[in-house]
């Protein structure tokens, strides 16, 4: 049985096996939860994005896609980048950032992970409301728990503010 919480926090403090970033297509960091988790997992962190954009990505992460890094000096071993649909720019298609909780989620067993502790993504400069991210986001890892084989421990939901944190709060069943 896997346990989904949510929890008001810092997601670079979390002592959990993968951290999700709302990052950008660059993937070369920015503000927000990207800016946090580079500054706290180090210059490696970037290198290994720059390496990723040479490679796999040369034309950077498509939207509603996941994929995993080291984490560098974060607790955590694992980060998973994802990047979420920017209201701003008329993405506002609910399957693209339920996509992003469920491809991360799938990068997470992929590699391994056993606790993965997720942001609000879009909810902050992406422009989407933190009552629909929280509704799309436990819908969608709701959804990929029922048919994934077990193997997650914990999904923590990790939000800035207390409103954030009640509209998750609020969709735990
Ligand atoms: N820990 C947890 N939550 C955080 C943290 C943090 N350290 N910092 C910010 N948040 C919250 C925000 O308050 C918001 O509720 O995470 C949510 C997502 O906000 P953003 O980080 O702005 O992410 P998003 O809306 O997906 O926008 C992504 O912003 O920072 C840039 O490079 C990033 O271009 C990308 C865009």
């Amino acid at each position: 049985m896997t346990v989904v919480e949510a929890v008001q926090g810092d997601i670079t403090a979390q002592q959990v096996d993968a951290i999700v970033n709302a990052a950008n297509s660059s993937l070369l960091g920015g503000g927000g939860v990207d800016g946090a988790i580079h500054a706290a997992a180090g210059r490696e962190l970037l290198e290994e994005c720059r390496r990723l954009r040479a490679g796999a990505w040369p034309d950077g992460l498509p939207v509603g896609e996941a994929v995993a890094t080291g984490a560098g000096r974060l607790p955590a071993r694992w980060v998973i980048h994802t990047v979420g649909p920017n209201r701003h720019r008329g993405q506002t298609d609910q399957a693209l950032l339920a996509s992003c909780f469920t491809r991360s989620l799938d990068v997470a067993a992929q590699v391994g992970a056993r606790s993965v502790a997720f942001p609000a993504v879009s909810a902050g400069v992406y422009g989407w409301d933190a009552a629909e991210v929280a509704r799309v986001a436990v819908s969608a890892v709701g959804d990929w728990l029922g048919s994934s084989s077990g193997t997650l421990e914990l999904v923590r939901f990790v939000l800035f503010g207390e409103d954030v944190c009640s509209a998750f709060a609020a969709e735990l069943p």
